[in-house]
This record gives structure tokens, C-alpha cells and sequence, in this order.
């Protein structure tokens, strides 16, 4: 295991949250293997773990629920949904969930901790109970309550804390035990692992070859550096060469740093000052990961769009009308992003067009 940011190497054998040297997020290496993707992925597998030999868990210490492998749907000429309603807990926060709780458990873990703006609170609350290890989730008070009341049914310790998910984060920092592993997202280095297999599911179900063109909506950034990941690890196995989809990163204008970073050519975040939001994954005001979500969007050509938080929700609303998909309100500003940048040129005819709904719309009502 790797810094991303200084390259210092780390110990796999015990439990790891950020860079002892620089504090910024850990990088697991996987051994890659020499086959086809053909050869490599487990068809009889309908979840994330049908890429097993590129995931760091072994068979026997998995704690899945069935996450990811889920739908995509070419709902327009060339426009795509991947579809992450479908997955245990309504959301994509699913795959990291597994994969991290898996790594927990088998490193040790006591208790597994988090602060989350909503959906990775209920994901980690139903993969700690899966493994049997006790669980404290630290959430912002207006988080929907549909959410909190899920986390308490689950067995999950909740600590409802005034202010956004990184005041959450400090409430955490300052009150953990000893036994407490926090779990939060690109401190902790096995989510990505889960989200990575988000690039990989793209690549099988486009027929072994990737779109043009990539939506995301982007709180923490897990699932950007989770894909961005995926690929170059499918460049080094020698499944794609260097072209890569254009990673485009959607956020609300009422919280907006890596698009406000991406815009003054920055390589840095500057900490969103006042986050307002209600497609609450995100409102994430200062992400750790930011500075890796700028090098997957320039290293791809991509690019950031922010969505004002009107034109979400009407979106939303819109669109899961339109396609009869549940679309969360994250989902929805991807949409809304896809078609500013159809209107503006941004997407060319016959280019494939991906866009993530990251989660179930229900989990918010
Ligand atoms: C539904 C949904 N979409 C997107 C995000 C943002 O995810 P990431 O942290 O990978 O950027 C979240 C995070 O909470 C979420 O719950
Ligand atoms: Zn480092």
C-alpha cells in the first residue's frame, strides 16, 4: 500500500487510515494477474465480486450483501444510466461498504466508525451488523430522518451532530476509542477498492470497451478515483490502452469546491465555505480526495459542472418521471449536467454518454 500523494509505503498486514507521513489517502496495491477479461471475471458472481482477482479480499472473508453489478439502461440515442437504486441499501455507498468492512473485520477492527451525509451511514450500519462488529455513525442533524431511523434499526450507534459532515468528522476525531477504526471516506484506503469496481462494470457491460464520456456526481470523490483507478489498472493488465472516457465531476452550486478548484486551475481545494445542499452526498464542503478528483478529471480531458440547487430538484423529478428510474437527487444533478453540456456542444453525436444515479430517490423521503 501507497501514499497518492508522497508515494510512502504502508503495511497491508494491520489497519491503515491516511499516509503516516503526509496525511493524505492510502493507495492499495493489487497484484494484477495476466489474463483476459474474459478469463478474469467470475460470470456466475451477479455482484462486485465477480472481479475477485483484482479486489484485495480473499473469497472466505467477504462481507457482501450482493452490491453492484447493477443495471445499465441506454434510455436515448447514445445517452446510458447505471442504475445503483437496486443495491442492498438503496445505494452505491454499497461497494465501498463491503470492501471496507471486509478489510475491518479481518484486520481486527473493534468498533467501525463514520461521519456521513446520509446513504454511507445506513451502508456501513448494515455491512458492520453483516460481520458482527459494532458500528457509531456521527450525522448532521437535518440529514433526512428516513436515513437515521435506518442506521438505528440496523444496530448502529447514532450521534446526530450540528453542522455539515466535516463538523461531523471532528465531532468523530475528538470522541473515538481506542478500539475505533474510522471508516470515512479516502481516510480509510479499502472503499476505493469497492467503488473501483464501478470501472470495471462499465467496461463489461459496454461489451469490453469503455464510453466516451463519464457523469458523476461528486461529494468525497470515492467513486471518481474509484474508477479512475479501475482503468489504469486495465491499462497495466493490458485490457484498454491509454484513451480513457472524459470524467466529468457534478456538484450542487450551493457546495462546489473541486468544480471551484477545477475552474481557477488549481490543484488544490479550498475548504466550501456555508455548504447548502439537500442532495446530501454532496455536501461535502472540504474533500480529502479533492486533489486526486482534479487529476482524474484533467488527466481524462473532463471536466466539473456545478447544478443550482433548484434546477436538481426539478431534474430529479423530471427525469425519474420521464425514464421511470428512481433517481436521487445526486443522480439528478448528473443528469442536469448531461444535458447543459448536450445544449452546449460539450457532448458530440455518436459519443456514448454514461451517467451515474448513485442511489435510490426513496432513501431521501
Ligand atoms: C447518492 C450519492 N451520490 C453521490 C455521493 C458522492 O459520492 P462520493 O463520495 O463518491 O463523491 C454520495 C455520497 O454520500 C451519495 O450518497
Ligand atoms: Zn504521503
Amino acid at each position: 500500500m501507497a501514499c497518492f500523494a508522497c508515494g510512502a509505503s504502508h503495511d497491508v498486514t494491520s489497519l491503515q487510515t491516511v499516509c503516516r507521513q503526509c496525511g493524505m489517502p492510502l493507495r492499495v496495491n493489487v497484484p494484477l494477474p495476466r489474463s483476459t477479461p474474459d478469463e478474469l471475471v467470475d460470470q456466475s458472481l451477479a455482484s462486485m465480486w465477480r472481479y475477485g482477482p483484482v479486489l484485495p479480499i480473499p473469497v472466505e472473508e467477504r462481507i457482501s450483501l450482493g452490491e453492484g453489478w447493477t443495471p445499465v439502461w441506454e434510455v436515448e440515442d447514445g445517452i446510458f444510466v447505471k442504475d445503483e437504486s437496486g443495491n442492498p441499501t438503496g445505494s452505491f455507498k454499497d461497494r465501498g461498504m463491503s470492501m471496507a468492512v471486509s478489510a475491518a473485520r479481518l484486520l481486527g477492527a473493534g468498533r467501525v466508525v463514520a461521519p456521513s451525509a446520509g446513504n454511507a451511514a445506513v451502508a456501513l450500519s448494515a455491512y458492520a451488523s453483516e460481520a458482527g462488529l459494532r458500528v457509531l455513525v456521527a450525522i448532521p442533524n437535518d440529514t433526512p430522518g428516513a436515513i437515521i431511523d435506518r442506521c438505528g434499526e440496523l444496530g448502529a450507534e447514532v450521534q446526530m451532530v450540528e453542522g455539515d459532515i466535516s463538523v461531523a468528522g471532528k465531532w468523530l476525531a475528538a470522541n473515538r476509542g481506542p478500539d475505533d477504526f474510522d471508516v470515512s471516506t479516502l481516510k480509510e484506503p479499502y472503499r476505493v477498492e469497492g467503488k473501483k469496481t464501478m470501472g470495471y462494470e462499465i467496461f463489461e457491460q459496454f461489451g469490453w470497451q469503455l464510453p466516451e464520456v463519464v457523469i458523476y456526481p461528486t461529494g468525497g470523490g470515492t467513486g471518481l478515483v474509484g474508477m479512475w483507478k479501475a482503468w489504469d489498472e486495465m491499462e497495466a493488465m493490458g485490457w484498454i490502452g491509454t484513451e480513457r472516457p472524459r470524467l466529468f465531476c457534478v456538484q450542487s452550486a450551493g457546495c462546489a469546491p473541486i468544480v471551484k478548484a477545477h475552474d481557477e486551475d488549481r490543484d488544490d481545494i479550498e475548504v466550501w465555505p456555508d455548504p447548502m445542499t439537500t442532495a446530501w452526498g454532496l455536501r461535502v464542503p472540504s474533500p480529502i480526495g479533492g486533489f486526486l478528483c482534479l487529476r482524474a478529471i484533467g488527466e481524462t480531458n473532463g471536466g466539473a459542472v456545478a447544478i443550482p440547487e433548484m434546477v436538481i430538484h426539478e431534474t430529479t423529478e423530471e427525469v425519474s418521471e420521464l425514464l421511470g428510474v428512481d433517481f436521487c437527487p445526486e443522480g439528478g444533478a448528473a443528469w442536469a449536467a448531461m444535458n447543459l453540456m448536450r445544449e452546449s456542444g460539450e457532448i458530440e453525436i455518436g459519443q456514448r454518454v454514461l451517467v451515474w444515479n448513485t442511489g435510490a430517490g426513496e432513501s431521501y423521503r
